[in-house]
């Protein structure tokens, strides 16, 4: 499909949800070519992909923050969409090295975008973060919730991001859509691509699962005295292929030319809110297992509550989420399972 008018291009596409719209865009009939810096995900993962959907697609060893290489990547090929999810994602280290964090994500995004302008590509989808609301005032959270300052160097080059891309889209072709991605787990249900966290896990879920498999010792429970009805804190964890899902309808929706503005934004998430105890409980049921956990402090710069109003992506990107927490927590287990 759409191969005389270019590949799609998905930078960090051997990550966690890369790895997984990867796949999503084959089964459309899409042709892809991936670009990864290997800093956060496994070559292995290329091969992966190829027993999941029958064809390999090309990889392209590439640091973004090498300009030269972008503008000959560029130059020798023709693409017709960009999907961008390469970036650092650890708020705690992006608080400790902030540079680190504006050349990773901020530096590539501007030599990608200048790249894509040159080249006529005009059509991108932004990783984006929910992490832009902060503690909303409201809930669930629309689209249209006010933007807080961010707590971290991470939150925000995710708000820079945004900001960078649509002042470029008031001055050239570029059409873009940010998607405001709530909290992301799970694995495909083949259970040969997942999240694969470097050294010890800072989210939820995969600690979770190393502790169910033994890797640790024990979770800690992030505080108790949330004004919650359990008193822990509430998320909403979206099934990584949902998620990836997602990213297909927002492209399609740019390349048919049914986008409203010249740069949108969507909340995706499953519209429905879970504190940390519901998760531990539902992990418990799917895994037939009982999780060594114990409530300690607060962690700081967390936020009580979000979840999202899904109803902007619903009607406009025709998306939807369709898998459930449960779901997700089990292919994340099946998923741990099999890294013995
Ligand atoms: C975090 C980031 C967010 C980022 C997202 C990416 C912070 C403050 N926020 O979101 O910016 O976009 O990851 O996935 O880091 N929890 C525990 N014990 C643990 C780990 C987590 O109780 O060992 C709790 C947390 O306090 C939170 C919930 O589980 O209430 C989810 O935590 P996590 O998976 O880290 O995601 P967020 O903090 O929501």
């Amino acid at each position: 499909m759409n191969n005389e008018k270019g590949d799609i291009l998905v930078t960090g596409g051997l990550g966690f949800i890369g790895s997984h719209t990867v796949v999503e865009l084959q089964n459309e009939g899409f042709k892809v070519v991936i670009i990864d810096n290997l800093s956060n995900s496994k070559i292995e993962v290329l091969e992966s992909i190829a027993t999941i959907t029958g064809i390999k697609p090309e990889f392209v060893k590439l640091d973004l923050k090498d300009k030269k290489k972008i503008q000959d990547f560029f130059n020798n090929r023709k693409i017709e969409g960009v999907i961008h999810f390469a970036a650092s994602k650890a708020v705690g280290e992006s608080v400790e090295q902030p540079l680190k964090y504006y050349e990773n994500n901020i530096s590539t995004l501007v030599y990608l975008l200048q790249e894509m302008e040159k080249n006529n590509t005009n059509n991108f989808i932004f990783s984006s973060s929910c992490t832009v609301y902060g503690q909303a005032d409201e809930l669930p959270i629309t689209e249209n919730a006010p933007i807080k300052p961010a707590e971290s160097p991470y939150g925000n080059t995710k708000q820079i991001g945004e900001e960078i891309i649509k002042d470029t889209t008031k001055v050239s072709n570029l059409q873009a859509i940010a998607l405001r991605y709530f909290n992301p787990i799970g694995a495909h249900e083949s259970v040969i691509i997942g999240e694969l966290p470097l050294g010890v896990p800072q989210n939820l879920i995969p600690f979770v699962t190393q502790t169910a498999a033994g890797i640790r010792e024990e979770l800690s429970v992030f505080g108790d005295d949330y004004p919650t009805p359990d008193g822990t804190a509430v998320r909403d964890y979206i099934h990584v292929v949902d998620l990836a899902k997602a990213h297909i309808a927002a492209l399609k929706r740019l390349i048919a030319g049914n986008n409203k503005k010249k740069m949108e934004f969507f909340n995706v998430g499953t519209g429905k809110g879970s504190s940390v105890l519901e998760v531990i409980t539902a992990f418990e049921k799917v895994s037939d297992r009982k999780l060594n956990y114990k409530i300690v402090g607060r962690r700081e710069g967390d936020i009580t509550s979000a979840y999202a109003d899904t109803s902007l992506a619903n009607n406009e990107l025709g998306w939807k989420s369709t898998l459930t927490l449960e779901d997700a927590l089990l292919s994340a287990w099946n998923w741990q399972e099999k890294q013995k």
